[in-house]
């Protein structure tokens, strides 16, 4: 028998992205402490889709990813619970001239997809948003909406045991150096108020879905890649 108790996606972990000042904000101020484009480059070249590749952005954001894909693949579905996040990446996609960005609004464990599966996943720093017991649901839904042998790409938020509190407090200083106070007691927040989780039980949540870690690094204790394939 299934449950039908759901999480309410609706109500934001931390951060508002329903708020439009929030989402015009976004990019400038991620800019400050993250290389997006380096980011979004190391990934396209770790993935090797083809041209034709259907791609899903879970947790779009602003739709650097989805747009960066979108010049290299056929199609990519830009996904988010914010329809403000979904009104910036339409734009800016119109902008470009890219007419291969399908933009959907919904969330990991409410977005339904009826296009055809997906070469490729990618989801970065919008898991968090969920409490373990609904992640280990929506990468189920996830590996279920993948190819066989699909690739996923997961960045997010996730913390190694050893040194956890000194790795911390040095994330939330460099992010401040970076970025500004603001940033700083972002992630400051992030870590007392939103769903990141530990390695160990990420890494258990993703076999579980059925996905094989192909590799998996982690930045400063505190940041982690894992490149998945639907086993
Ligand atoms: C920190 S932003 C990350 C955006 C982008 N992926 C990036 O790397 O910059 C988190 C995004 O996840 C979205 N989000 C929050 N909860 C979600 C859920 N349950 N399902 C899908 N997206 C969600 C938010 O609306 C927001 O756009």
């Amino acid at each position: 028998m299934k449950t039908n108790v759901q999480w309410d996606e609706s109500v934001p972990a931390g951060r508002d992205f329903g708020d439009r000042a929030v989402v015009a904000a976004y990019d400038e101020q991620h800019r400050r402490f993250r290389d997006v484009d380096g980011e979004n480059a190391a990934i396209l070249a770790r993935l090797d889709l083809p041209p034709d590749a259907v791609v899903g952005d879970f947790g779009c954001g602003t739709g650097a990813f989805a747009r960066a894909f979108a010049r290299r693949c056929g199609t990519v579905y830009a996904i988010d619970v914010s329809a403000a996040m979904l009104d910036f990446v339409q734009w800016k996609a119109r902008e470009e001239g890219l007419a291969n960005v399908v933009c959907r609004q919904g969330g990991f464990l409410t977005y339904v997809h009826d296009g055809p599966p997906f070469d490729a996943i990618h989801s970065s720093l919008a898991l968090h948003h969920l409490p373990d017991f609904w992640k280990q649901k929506a990468l189920d839904r996830l590996a279920g909406w993948l190819k066989p042998g699909g690739q996923f790409h997961l960045m997010d938020v996730v913390f190694r045991t050893e040194n956890i509190d000194a790795n911390i407090e040095a994330w939330i200083a460099q992010t401040a150096a970076q970025g500004g106070p603001e940033v700083g007691n972002s992630i400051r927040s992030h870590v007392g108020r939103e769903f990141s989780t530990y390695a160990w039980i990420m890494e258990g949540l993703l076999e579980r879905a059925g996905f094989r870690i192909d590799s998996a690094d982690s930045k400063g204790g505190v940041l982690a890649n894992y490149y998945c394939t639907k086993a």
